[in-house]
Parts: C-alpha cells; sequence; structure tokens
C-alpha cells in the first residue's frame, strides 16, 4: 500500500532537482529550498536552470506537487523526508568543503518541529560524514530555546547513482536504491518513499518509458556506513573498469589488436559486462575523480593504501596524454599547428565541463605551441562562462572548426558529431587528420572518405 509523504528538498543543483521532481512526480508533495532567489524565480516559473532531456517535462508533470522556495521554514517543518543535497566543492586541498553541508544541516535543525524527521544526506561526502551531520543536527537542536518537546530526527544515506543526460531514466528506473541508517525507523519511512519506484506502480512519463525487462527494484537496506560506502565502491569500480579497458586499449595498440573487438568479446562474459568498457580518452565529469580521490583519501587516515584506484587515476591522466601524443606522432611538429577538438562537455547529452577531458587535451596543446579550436553542440554558452581562459578558442560553427585545420579530434561522442556530414567537411582541411577519441565512427568509412583515421588505441 502506498503512502504519499511531505517531502522537503535543500538544494536544487543537480541531484536535488532531480530527486525533488521526481519525488513530486511520483505523488509526494514536495517544497524545495535553495537560497538563491533567481533560481527559485526561474523554477516556480517553470524554468530549468540545467540542461537535462525531459527535465522540463517532468517539471510541468509534477508541477501540482512541488513549490520552490528560499526559506528553510516553508519546506522543513511537517516533512517526513529533508534531503540536503548541497554543493560539496573541493577545497584547495581536495577534500570536500563541507561548509554548505555545515550550515544546511544547521538550519534543518533549526525549523524541525514534529515527531519524527529523516534527514537525508545527499550530498556526495566522505565515509563517516552521515554521523557527523548527526551531530551537528544534535548539537543545533539543543542549542534551540523554542525546541518542541518529543521532537525526533535521525540521519540516513540513499546515494544517488543517476548519470548526468539520463539522470530522470536512471532515478524512475534504477538498478536498485540503497538506504543506510542506524536507525530503523529512518529505513522503514524510506522503504515507503520509494514503494512506487520500488514495485513500480506509477505511470511512466511518455518522454522516458519504462523499459520492458524491469522487474521490483530491489532495495538494499543497511547501515549508514555501509550505505556511504557502496557509493564510492560502485563509482570506483565504474572508473577502473574504463581504465582497465584503456591500459588493454594501449597495449592492443602495440600488439596490433582491434581494442573494440576486445572489448566486446570481453564484455560478453556475463560476469564482465559490456558497460563501461568503452575506450578512449578516459573518463571526466563531476564522480568519478572526486570519488576516486576521496576514497583513497579516507583509506589513508585509516593506514590504508588502495593502489588499484590510485592506478585507474593515473591510466586516466595518461589517457589525454597519449591523445596529444598521437598528434604528434603524426604531425611530429605541434607548433603552430592548428587543431580542432570536437564536444567540450566531459560526455554527449550535457553541458557540465567538469574534469572533461577536452579542457585538458586543450591546454596540453596550447603548451605545445598548437593552435587550437574547440566546439560543441549545448555546451558553448557555459564553456565561455566557466572556462574564460579557453573561451577565444571557441568555434561557434563547426565549419570554422575544420576550416585550415591540421588534425580533427572528436572527444565527445555526441550524436551531432556522429551523424555529421564528414565527407563535406574533410575539403576544408589543410591535412584530413581524424582522431577519434571515443572509438566510435567508422573507420574504414572514414578512410574511404579521405581522412587519415587515428584512434586513441589499437
Ligand atoms: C557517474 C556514474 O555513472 C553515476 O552512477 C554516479 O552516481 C555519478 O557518476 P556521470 O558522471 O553522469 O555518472 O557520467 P557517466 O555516464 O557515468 O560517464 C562518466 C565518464 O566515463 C564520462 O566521461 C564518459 O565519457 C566515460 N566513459 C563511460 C567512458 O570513457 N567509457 C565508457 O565505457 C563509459
Amino acid at each position: 500500500e502506498e503512502r504519499y509523504m511531505k517531502v522537503c528538498v535543500v538544494g536544487t543543483g543537480y541531484v536535488g532537482l532531480t530527486t525533488g521532481v521526481s519525488l513530486a512526480f511520483l505523488g509526494h508533495q514536495v517544497t524545495c529550498v535553495d537560497l538563491d532567489q533567481h533560481k527559485v524565480d526561474m523554477l516556480n516559473g517553470g524554468r530549468c536552470p540545467i540542461y537535462e532531456p525531459g527535465m522540463d517535462e517532468l517539471l510541468a508533470e509534477a508541477a501540482g506537487n512541488l513549490t520552490f522556495t528560499t526559506s528553510y521554514s516553508d519546506g522543513v517543518p511537517g516533512a517526513d523526508v529533508v534531503f540536503v543535497a548541497v554543493q560539496t566543492p573541493s577545497a584547495p586541498d581536495g577534500s570536500p568543503d563541507l561548509r554548505y553541508l555545515r550550515s544546511a544541516a544547521e538550519s534543518v535543525a533549526g525549523n524541525l518541529d514534529h515527531d519524527f524527521t529523516v534527514v537525508v544526506n545527499k550530498s556526495t561526502v566522505p565515509i563517516g560524514s552521515g554521523n557527523w551531520v548527526d551531530a551537528i543536527l544534535r548539537e543545533s537542536f539543543a542549542q534551540r530555546a523554542d525546541r518542541p518537546a518529543g521532537c525526533e530526527f535521525s540521519v540516513a544515506s540513499n546515494p544517488e547513482f543517476l548519470r548526468e543526460g539520463n539522470a530522470i531514466h536512471d532515478t524512475l528506473f534504477p538498478d536498485r536504491i540503497v538506504i543506510g541508517s542506524d536507525n530503523p525507523r529512518s529505513l522503514e519511512v524510506l522503504n515507503q518513499l520509494y514503494r512506487p519506484i520500488i514495485n513500480q506502480t506509477f505511470t511512466a512519463p511518455s518522454f522516458s518509458p519504462r523499459p520492458d525487462d524491469i522487474g521490483a527494484v530491489p532495495l538494499v537496506s543497511t547501515d549508514l556506513a555501509s550505505a556511504e560506502l557502496i557509493k564510492y565502491a560502485a563509482n570506483a569500480f565504474l572508473a577502473l573498469k574504463i581504465s582497465y579497458a584503456n591500459e588493454i586499449g594501449q597495449l592492443a595498440a602495440k600488439v596490433g589488436a582491434d581494442i573494440t573487438e576486445v572489448t566486446r568479446g570481453m564484455g560478453l562474459d556475463q560476469r564482465i559486462g559490456s558497460r563501461f568498457l568503452q575506450a578512449g580518452v578516459g573518463w571526466g565529469g563531476s564522480c568519478f575523480g572526486k570519488d576516486t580521490k576521496a576514497l583513497i583519501a579516507t583509506a589513508a587516515e585509516y593506514n590504508y593504501s588502495m593502489p588499484i584506484v590510485q592506478a585507474a587515476r593515473e591510466v586516466n591522466d595518461r589517457q589525454r596524454l597519449i591523445a596529444v601524443e598521437r598528434l604528434q606522432d603524426e604531425l611530429r611538429i605541434l607548433k603552430g599547428r592548428k587543431i580542432g577538438l570536437l564536444g567540450v562537455a566531459f560526455k554527449p547529452n550535457t553541458d557540465d565541463l567538469r574534469d572533461s577531458p577536452s579542457l585538458d587535451i586543450a591546454n596540453l596543446l596550447l603548451a605545445r605551441g598548437a593552435r587550437v579550436r574547440l566546439h560543441d553542440p549545448i555546451a558553448g554558452e557555459r564553456f565561455k562562462r566557466e572556462q574564460p581562459d579557453l573561451a577565444p578558442y571557441f568555434s561557434d560553427t563547426i565549419d570554422a572548426l575544420f576550416d585550415d585545420c591540421d588534425a580533427v579530434v572528436l572527444v565527445t561522442e555526441w550524436a551531432q558529431y556522429l551523424e555529421l556530414d564528414w565527407s563535406k567537411f574533410v575539403g576544408l582541411m589543410r591535412t584530413p587528420i581524424l582522431l577519434d577519441g571515443r572509438h566510435v565512427l567508422d573507420a574504414d568509412r572514414m578512410a574511404r572518405l579521405g581522412y587519415k583515421y587515428l584512434a586513441i588505441a589499437g
């Protein structure tokens, strides 16, 4: 039996917004709190501040159950569940800066008012942060002169595994849901909250249909520390799976093997699986780099090292350099050469630039004296805003990027690039060198069109 709940989500960044809008779509009453008045106004006007396929439509469908506010007192009182999904930027030493999380926890504690509230830590935070949030809540609550009697709360962890660009699909049709708390009552509330997803009883939105093969979604209900570790362990495993494919890819090039065939042959083994085995310029984005680093840092606090995770990071850094060296091997001299990079987003279907391979590759090329041009079908505006140093190198058109180019690198495998009229552009180039950074183009076809086709690996 389903019971709809009152939910508050603090922070309308990527994770917070997806969580809030999805829960409202499922029927819960959701209030999203964000201190940024401009964002709140946009969202109340039905406009979405992030680029995510389907989000505008979901926002419209969920509108009746959803409000946005800048005030904690509009959302926290009476909520069964409060999600905290504020940003945790990296401090200069690489550790996450938890000041926003602290102040959010203090504001939540200042507004708790009824018998039982589950406070869910949704920000990606180091293992053990659940306890830390719990301590802040208790301290701040105890300091309140107006604290109501009989008001209980407990902290839970509910990691998300959504991929940017697939956020809605991954939220509504997940492989599993993980909830962790040391308080059984919290686990019961979250189990109830996610019933519609676990049992798949909701009507799927037209723009994100239910996959045919989905059954009941498994629920992993566990203790706080385990839930926190699952998130890191899973992300680091995916990162090292890709790095492993990239390491094999370099060997494949040396022995004359085709990495696409090799990973296909590997991935068909059910124990390995074919996903996240695509070799190329390596991984980027907000999670893999940060999470592998945090895992190593946590281990170090316990006097333990994680050489496998460390190696996955090193292989990933090396991949970006290899892209530049492939070009240098081919062109001999990079100084003065015009090199076009297709794609600045860290992957297709997002405008997110965090840890994008393109940025590193562009900077490495510039450092070697090349003239760089970058293009992206969606992330251009954000790129110009967030990367002022590289902004002058941005080309608004693909024509301008190819024009008189010595080499073009496909860095982000946007559908627009795969469907490009490649026959038209080859004639614009000075030397038609094409480096496929993702192994997604048809090598024979490109060669027939007149390109000198290169891959990162064999
Ligand atoms: C990831 C995880 O998938 C998600 O579960 C987690 O919660 C957050 O981090 P995201 O960062 O959105 O999601 O991107 P994802 O689709 O996982 O891709 C990560 C990077 O790996 C991208 O740069 C992508 O290009 C690269 N990648 C992915 C490969 O190089 N090869 C592959 O086979 C798959």
